[in-house]
């Protein structure tokens, strides 16, 4: 029996249908983009911000913007964060294609990498620059994507993705970043970044490089009513019925993070029959805790005892105030004990504060630290 697509997405950005909600965010980001204004995009991991951006330039491109997309992290290192914003510009500019061996004299007179043609997987042509042996000057191709797309009669957008990488690209990036902004204000330049910390370091601390010169866009969660009435569409569109209180009880149950509710959504569709129900959502949830026991396993062992112990306790119940006494005596372990082991377990992303109050990040790794309570 065929089964029916899931239509559910997780895991990497989503666009056109997939998406749902970020209204606010989304229009603000076009606002500024359109008219040259350099902003920040900030969140937690995986909550959407390169979806948005996606969106945002799809928008802006149909509004006669032009945008050049590089994720920092994806492309480490001078050579090849060199040779990725070349071939993002190169592609950006489609009538380049058509004029073949001219366009690549051109571009060669114009920038300090060489380019060639290549044939992609779909079988028409590509230009892309390849990171050559000899490194490359990456702040000087930085320099030239800036000054040509400052040329363009379109309104030009720089958007760097994952930009907490760009201090490994060289230390001085930030600070030439900053001279090539000012030099070229008609650019529109985004960044967007994960660690909270590092992003603040860069950008929104004074003091730091780029400080004063984007506006900061902070994605919180997707609101629970947007994101029910999102799973309900796609259940449909996937051929099951989705009450509207189940729907609501996979957006609960998987907290905050639109990552975490597609990918619960995404497992209770997979087990259900016509009519998706509670019960399927746990039977969802034990599934992807299943693939999972290997990873989750693994890491619980890497963590100290005190470390684990901190961490049942929140996987059984989200806490207000760890570092109080209360918790303390919960967990019998001193409140400077607990500061130290919520420092670390943080720091690598295994428990996080929302709105005052600390729990795990993943709402799997929660239940299967719940379950062994039950061992
Ligand atoms: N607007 C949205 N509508 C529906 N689902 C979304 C939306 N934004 C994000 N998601 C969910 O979150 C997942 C991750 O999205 P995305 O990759 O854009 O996040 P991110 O913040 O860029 O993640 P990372 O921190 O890993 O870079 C998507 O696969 C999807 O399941
Ligand atoms: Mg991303």
């Amino acid at each position: 029996m065929p089964s029916t697509p899931n239509p559910f997405r997780y895991g990497s950005p989503v666009t056109g249908e997939n998406f749902t909600g970020r209204k606010l965010e989304l229009q603000a980001l076009i606002e500024r983009v359109t008219q040259g204004i350099n902003v920040s995009v900030v969140s937690p991991r995986r909550y959407g911000k390169t979806s948005l951006l996606l969106a945002a330039e799809g928008a802006a491109a149909r509004l006669g913007a032009v945008a050049v997309h590089v994720n920092v992290l994806l492309n480490p290192g001078p050579a090849r964060f060199a040779s990725a914003l070349a071939t993002s510009y190169a592609r950006s500019r489609r009538q380049l294609l058509r004029r073949g061996a001219a366009a690549i004299a051109e571009l060669r007179g114009r920038f300090r990498l060489a380019p060639t043609f290549e044939v992609g997987e779909d079988g028409r042509p590509r230009l892309s620059f390849s990171p050559s042996l000899a490194e490359p000057d990456a702040m000087g191709v930085l320099e030239d994507v800036y000054r040509l797309l400052s040329e363009d009669e379109r309104q030009p957008v720089l958007v760097l993705d994952e930009f907490d990488g760009i201090v490994d690209i060289e230390p001085r990036s930030a600070d030439v970043l900053k001279g090539l902004a000012d030099t070229y204000p008609r650019v529109s330049l985004v960044v967007a970044g994960n660690r909270r910390r590092m992003m603040e370091r860069l950008v929104q601390v004074h003091g730091a490089p780029l400080y004063g010169m984007t506006q900061p866009i902070a994605l919180g969660p997707i609101d629970a009513s947007t994101m029910a009435r999102h799973l309900l569409r796609r259940a449909e569109r996937g051929g099951k019925k989705m009450p509207a209180a189940v729907a609501g009880a996979i957006v609960g149950g998987a907290g905050p993070v639109p990552n975490d509710i597609q990918h619960l959504a995404f497992e209770t569709f997979a087990v259900a029959g016509e009519v998706i129900s509670f019960d399927d959502i746990d039977f969802g949830m034990d599934g992807a805790i299943a693939l999972n026991e290997a990873t989750y396993t693994e890491a619980w062992e890497q963590r100290s005892p005190v470390q684990r112990r901190v961490l049942a306790a929140l996987a059984r119940e989200a806490a207000a105030e760890p570092f109080g006494r209360g918790f303390a005596r919960r967990t019998g372990l001193a409140p400077s004990t607990v500061q130290r082991a919520i420092d670390a377990l943080a720091s690598d992303d295994w428990v996080v504060a929302a709105e005052g109050t600390w729990h795990l990040t993943d709402p799997f790794f929660t239940r299967w630290v719940r379950s062994l309570d039950r061992q």
